[in-house]
């Protein structure tokens, strides 16, 4: 079975790495981006998430962000984010690389999280640098749109997640590519694994001779390279791996 066989595959591990994405939050409550009910199949992604449309009207960015930061705020982690911090506290992950900035992994208990996309729960002014908490700037979003710095009072106040158009965070990126070099299991879950450089993560894993492991809810373009591939729920699947590796 191939539940049996990813537990197999992650209870001899002691450098596992894990690569997150979207689908690992979505039985928090936090839509997808792509796939079925995904944000983008609502909104075009380049108008939304871009550097340069945020510079453009940040309002336009931060009413479609108002809503999403709602529910991320929110939301708690599901058994698929503790099943991760379980596997790394037992010893088989080294890392959770997220591609996501809810921060659901670090609530559930996951130590050593490397964000490669950012995190949506600091905010940066682009005019003077100050930082303030997301939920802060949340809070006044319904009576200032966009919300504006309250140091310098500009209006380019952005989530500190990497747009489109943006650079990913270097230390964080070399951190995630380190640990891939050195995984002896690859475990991918909850991405559809389209976007790059994200997606080179699990790549270099594999030509370091590392095995994958997919559990995702729909088909992704790695899973031909994958040694265990499982379609289906990661709230779901990856307790049932925690559960035969404590067996
Ligand atoms: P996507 O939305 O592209 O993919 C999420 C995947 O999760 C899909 O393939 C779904 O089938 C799957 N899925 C949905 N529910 C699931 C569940 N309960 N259990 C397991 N899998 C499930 O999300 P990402 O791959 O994370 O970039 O997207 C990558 C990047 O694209 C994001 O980080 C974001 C976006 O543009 C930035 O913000 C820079
Ligand atoms: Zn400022």
């Amino acid at each position: 079975m191939t539940v049996q066989h990813a537990a197999e595959l992650l209870s001899t591990a002691r450098r596992g790495l894990a690569l997150t994405g979207a689908g690992v939050s979505a039985e928090s409550g936090i839509p997808t981006f792509r796939g079925e009910g995904g944000l983008w199949t609502q909104y075009n992604p380049i108008k939304v998430a871009s550097i340069e449309y945020f510079m453009a009207d940040p309002s336009a960015y931060w009413k479609v962000s108002k809503d999403r930061g709602r529910v991320a705020l929110a939301a708690q982690p599901n058994p698929g984010h503790r099943a991760l911090a379980a596997l790394e506290a037992a010893g088989h992950l080294a890392a959770v690389v997220t591609q996501n900035t809810d921060g659901l992994h670090q609530d559930s208990g996951s130590r050593r999280v490397i964000e490669v996309h950012g995190s949506g729960r600091t905010v940066q002014c682009l005019d003077c640098g100050n930082r303030e908490a997301r939920s802060e700037v949340q809070s006044r979003l319904d009576v200032e749109m966009p919300p504006r710095c309250k140091v310098c009072g500009g209006s380019f106040l952005k989530p500190t997640v990497v747009l489109f158009g943006e650079a990913m965070p270097v230390a964080a990126v070399q951190e995630a590519f380190g640990l891939a070099r050195q995984a002896d299991v690859m475990l991918v879950v909850g991405s559809s694994l389209l976007v790059y450089p994200a997606a080179e993560i699990p790549l270099v894993a594999l030509r370091s001779g590392a095995p994958m492991i997919v559990v995702n809810a729909e088909p992704t373009p790695f899973d031909k390279l994958a040694e265990v591939v499982i379609h289906g729920k990661s709230g779901e699947v990856l307790p049932e791996i925690v559960e035969l590796i404590d067996g």
